[in-house]
């Protein structure tokens, strides 16, 4: 049964527990583990000298990821906000242009894709929608195969764009540890269902439930997260929240950061990264902060967490699916406590079809 509540309170928490289905359908037929191959022969021999992802809110945070597994494997790629791009048109080159779009529908988004079109370039869409306008218009669909998705607030949609990107980046370039990558996506169904059945966000939820902001912050690939995290705060709490490339923290939020304002860090591996994300830790925990670590246990930053959400240990692409699982459920459950609209937040809209 695709579209009842199945016995959830809300439609966003039944989709966020469909997501172990929804990965495992965007993965399906597409993989070849022994191989250690992606297919994605239906699109055509692409082979992009570079791309440019254009989108809107959560959908523009999976562009934001898309665009480093592209960058990362030799391609350069940029994720720009759709509404900027219509209206200030970066030079294209050959590059390709593609459109990261939940609905299909998105008037800001189908703006600048015609934009590009308009000046030639090759475009593309990934989407959930079969027949949507950004499907029918583009050169190029890719489909996510999330299934319908009812709450305003994006969820499954999300990861199953993460895990679509990282299929588009293994398939267009082939290079880096594919082998590796392909097992950890495989791997992903599985690991977001623990996560699902272990986590531990309720709990953190009821003790931050009346904070005066939540801040976000992750590196690399978690950067998207970080701001993910907080975008769906806000969608559904109606409280302050922000997210950070943990690096700027210091060059301004920082001022912000109280014994009132929990940090979230999503910090995974044991590499530069997780280690100059820990240092940030530090700095928001010497002023108080309450610190939230959503955590693979490889870093030492549960030392100076209050709580860890705790990832399975699997590759930071993969890792960046579960931190989100994670912090989809902190912001549901301090919804639900609070008592807001989950499903129909206020002033928001599922698609947005004007500009
Ligand atoms: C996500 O929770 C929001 N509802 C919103 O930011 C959404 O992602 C954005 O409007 C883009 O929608 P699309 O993916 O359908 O283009």
């Amino acid at each position: 049964e695709e579209t009842g509540k199945s016995g959830y309170d809300h439609y966003m928490l039944k989709e966020i527990h469909e997501q172990p289905r929804a990965l495992r359908q965007c993965l399906r037929g597409r993989v070849d583990e022994m191989a250690g191959t992606v297919d994605i022969e239906d699109l055509g021999d692409l082979s992009p000298t570079g791309v440019q992802f254009v989108a809107c809110g959560t959908s523009y945070h999976a562009a934001l990821y898309g665009a480093q597994l592209f960058r990362e494997a030799g391609i350069p790629a940029q994720a720009f906000l759709a509404s900027e791009y219509a209206t200030s048109v970066p030079p294209i080159g050959d590059a390709l242009v593609v459109g990261v779009t939940q609905s299909g529908e998105t008037a800001d988004t189908l703006s600048a894709l015609r934009a590009a079109r308009k000046r030639g370039a090759r475009t593309m869409t990934v989407t959930n929608v079969v027949g949507s306008t950004a499907a029918r218009e583009c050169d190029h669909a890719f489909y996510i195969r999330a299934g319908p998705e009812i709450g305003v607030a994006a969820s499954k949609t999300f990861s199953s764009q993460q895990v679509a990107l990282n299929l588009l980046a293994l398939g267009m370039t082939n290079t880096g540890d594919v082998r590796e990558i392909i097992t950890a996506l495989r791997e992903l169904p599985g690991n977001v269902q623990r996560v699902l059945d272990e986590s531990v966000a309720e709990d953190v939820a009821e003790v931050y439930e009346d904070a005066g902001a939540y801040f976000f912050i992750g590196r690399g690939y978690q950067y998207p997260v970080a701001l993910e995290g907080a975008l769906k705060m806000k969608e559904i709490t109606y409280k302050h929240a922000e997210g950070f490339a943990s690096g700027e923290l210091k060059h301004g939020p920082l001022a912000l950061v109280t014994e009132n304002t929990p940090v979230f860090a999503v910090v995974t591996g044991d590499g530069e990264q997780a280690r100059k994300t820990v240092g940030n830790v530090k700095e928001v925990e010497a002023r108080d902060a309450p610190v939230v670590a959503i955590s693979d246990g490889q870093s030492d930053v549960d030392r100076y967490a209050d709580h860890v959400l705790e990832l399975p240990e699997t590759h930071p692409r993969a890792a960046a699916v579960l931190a989100n699982t994670h912090l989809q459920l902190v912001s549901y459950h301090v919804a639900n406590l609070l008592g807001r609209n989950i499903d129909k937040p206020r002033n928001l809209a599922k698609s947005v079809t004007v500009e």
